[in-house]
């Protein structure tokens, strides 16, 4: 049976989507459709995460990887870079208990290690206290870019190379791949963006090499978990073929 066969029902699972990664925009838009300032979209945008976080797993996704700050994004006024990292803060601090009683694992990826010390150290309790749990993965992709990932693992690869500890030769997908900071993790099989923009901006590059890309004009600070069921069954119509036939 093709997907396209598939009944477009709200089953994630039944329709092989294991992992969503949403690229979440449009809560400036938001914001000024209201005359409100741009942080009240962005925790507007909040409470959109937690309605999200709380509904994929019921729509059998097991990893949610959410775009949250852009390597790109330090471009923005200083007083909004310091809003977005207050309500990182803020969300995680009132987040991780309820995410760990309902068996969500947390990582990180991108360059977050580079951010405040205090928010490096807030992170790093959230991994350790959920890392047993499997109900879903929540990956928070934080001062990430596709072509900074790469960067760090051409690095790391060609220091491996450099000291003799690998040949040149052996190095391939999989080599690049447990390279990548979402090594151990399977490729998206959407890459969600909301706000009608039609572009990637430097979101997972290699890993979505074969995901199907779903654009909502719903923006960020709307989305619920009526908007989530119609990204899952507009993906259970797609057909994919992996360069096959
Ligand atoms: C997404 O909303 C949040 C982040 C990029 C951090 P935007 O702030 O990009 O909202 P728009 O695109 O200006 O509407
Ligand atoms: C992408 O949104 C980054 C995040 C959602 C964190 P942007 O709003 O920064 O992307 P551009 O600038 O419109 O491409
Ligand atoms: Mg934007």
């Amino acid at each position: 049976m093709t997907l396209a066969a598939a009944p477009a029902s709200p089953g994630g699972a039944a329709a092989g989507l294991r992992h969503l990664a949403i690229i979440m925009d449009g809560n400036g838009r938001w914001a000024k459709a209201r005359r409100l300032p741009r942080v009240a979209g962005h925790r507007a945008g909040i409470e959109a995460v937690r309605r999200v976080v709380e509904a994929a797993p019921d729509l059998g996704v097991e990893v949610l990887t959410l775009y949250a700050f852009s390597s790109e994004n330090w471009k923005r006024p200083a007083d909004e870079v310091a809003d977005l990292m207050g309500l990182l803060r803020h969300y995680i601090r009132s987040e991780i208990k309820e995410l760990h009683k309902n068996g969500v694992r947390m990582a990180f990826i991108g360059d977050w290690r580079s951010l405040k010390p205090d928010i490096v150290t807030m992170l790093e309790e959230a991994r350790t206290l959920t890392a047993a749990n499997t109900r879903m993965t929540l990956v928070i992709a934080l001062n990430y870019g596709g072509q900074q990932e790469m960067v760090r693992a051409v690095r790391a690869l060609a220091t491996e190379a450099a000291a003799g500890r690998i040949a040149p030769e052996a190095i391939d997908d999989a080599v690049i791949e447990a390279q990548l900071d979402t090594a151990g993790l399977p490729a998206p099989d959407v890459v969600l963006r909301t706000s009608g923009e039609m572009r990637l901006s430097n979101f997972l590059l290699w890993q979505s090499a074969y995901a199907e890309f779903v654009v909502t004009d719903v923006l960020w600070p709307d989305f619920d978990r009526a908007a989530l069921v119609d990204a899952v069954a507009e993906f259970a119509t797609r057909e994919r073929r992996f360069g096959g036939r």
